[in-house]
């Protein structure tokens, strides 16, 4: 009995008996993902390996961001076999274990990654999967045999369910369409939703079983817009996954709603806005589903990068959100060369710039005094309707808000997308992955 009060005797005998079960129970955890496509980027957003090695210090999981899977066998697959097998990609991450023993290194299927031939992130191949046990089983093995192969321990599901579609955002229609949002959203989704819902919490059961043996980590990541309630039979899926990463980011995005610049995952819910559309609720739908017991497997989601839309001269000059007329995606940051997204470096150079450009002037920051919402800084558009900008972010400060908040609600820790968005150079303020220690240091 008194080995069992000795706090560090019983540290000793997680170590030895059931490691699985101390890991799962902790919490503060951070969950890292990395990916992959940050390696092969032209310019200066590559990151190297060397690169990323300072994240593992303060990461307790990398995960490598995307695997596919194979349409015709339903087999996982590699979405750039060159990298992750000719040049030995997936080896060469799983290998810093070496340096970082306390990392388990992920392999995650999905990610709206894997596109179709139009490409389009494909749901039909995720679901196509669901529904025959011939299918399933096929991937389960060639996933046990592809986390071998490459020395992963264990796998991730960034599953690609068909997601909900944009509100219509236009005055009374929008307030109209809410009211009526229930009846629409589950059918115009996926008529066969039920069942789906049944038979992923069946590969997951199967899934389990595979990867117990050899102590293998099974995850479940939510992707934004992926309904929980449609999808997801929660206390089933949380009895047999390690942790799930909920999708609370990018709720709204220059790609879903082009003309409404809003902000992008705000914590609490905001006037007049998708009740659904905040930290929040969707901590809260799945804390409702399920025990406490289970809240340290749930892990909030924050993203490192923003969301920039075009201000019009209709978006009017005060940049108080939400911001009508906006016109789509804007222009790509220098870095990372993607319309409608902004890494923190990038962010950060356009609220410091210099302008050595005159007519340009910087953005103005506009802060949260109330920390529920988040942070965004704008420019207006100028008399020719030209250089308005809206972008939705990040910092280290907000990015601490979230540790705060997920710490004060007692569930398991942060999922961070991801490495490569944040400062991973220090070119912001010197420090290296600062949004990343900013989170860490809180949990
Ligand atoms: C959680 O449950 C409470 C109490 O039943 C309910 O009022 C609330 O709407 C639920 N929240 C979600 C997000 O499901």
């Amino acid at each position: 009995m008194s080995a069992l009060k000795n706090p560090f005797s019983g540290l000793m005998l997680c170590s030895f008996l059931v490691i699985l079960q101390c890991i799962s129970a902790e919490v503060g955890k951070l969950v890292c993902f990395y990916d992959a496509k940050s390696f092969v980027r032209e310019g200066p957003a590559q990151m190297s390996l060397t690169e990323l090695e300072p994240a593992l210090t303060f990461c307790n999981f990398l995960v490598y961001g995307y695997a596919g899977i194979d349409d015709e066998n339903y087999k996982i697959k590699s979405l750039n076999p060159t990298l992750t097998h000719d040049r030995q990609h997936y080896r060469h991450i799983t290998a810093l274990r070496q340096k970082f023993p306390h990392v388990r290194f992920l392999l995650s299927v999905g990610g709206d990654q894997d596109l179709d031939s139009e490409g389009v992130a494909d749901s039909g191949k995720y679901l196509r999967l669901l529904e025959q046990p011939e299918h399933r089983k096929s991937f389960q093995a060639s996933v046990v045999a592809e986390l071998n192969n490459h020395g992963f321990d264990g796998i991730d599901l960034s599953w690609q369910f068909p997601k909900n579609k944009p509100k219509v955002q236009q005055g009374v229609f929008k307030r109209v369409w809410g009211s009526f949002r229930g009846l629409f959203s589950s059918k115009s989704v996926d008529e066969k939703a039920e069942e789906h819902k049944e038979q992923f919490a069946t590969l997951l059961g199967e899934l389990r079983s595979a990867l117990r043996g050899s102590g293998q980590l099974l995850t479940v990541s939510m992707l934004p817009h992926v309904s929980a309630e449609l999808f997801i039979d929660v206390p089933t899926v949380l009895n047999n996954v390690d942790f799930v990463n909920l999708g609370t980011y990018d709720f709204q995005t220059p790609e879903r709603d082009p003309k409404e610049a809003d902000l992008p995952a705000p914590l609490y819910e905001m006037y007049d806005r998708d009740p659904s559309h905040n930290v929040m609720h969707q901590v809260q739908y799945w804390l409702n589903q399920t025990s406490q017991i289970s809240a340290h497997k749930l892990h909030v989601g924050v993203a490192t990068y923003g969301r920039a839309w075009i201000m019009t001269r209709n978006s009017g000059i005060t940049g108080y959100p939400p911001i009508p007329a906006a016109n789509g995606a804007a222009p790509a940051g220098r870095q990372t060369v993607t319309p409608g997204l902004l890494s923190w470096p990038e962010t950060c150079e356009l609220l410091q710039q210099q302008p050595k450009d005159r007519d340009v002037p910087h953005l103005r920051k506009v802060g949260d005094p109330t920390k529920r919402f988040g942070i965004y800084a704008y420019r207006a558009a100028d008399d020719k309707g030209e250089n308005g900008l809206w972008v939705g972010y990040e910092d280290p400060t907000t990015a601490a808000l979230k540790a705060d908040f997920v710490q004060a609600k007692g569930l398991g820790g942060v999922a961070l997308h991801d490495l490569s968005m944040d400062d991973f150079r220090g070119q912001c303020a010197g420090e290296k992955f600062p949004i990343m220690r900013s989170i860490k240091f809180k949990l």
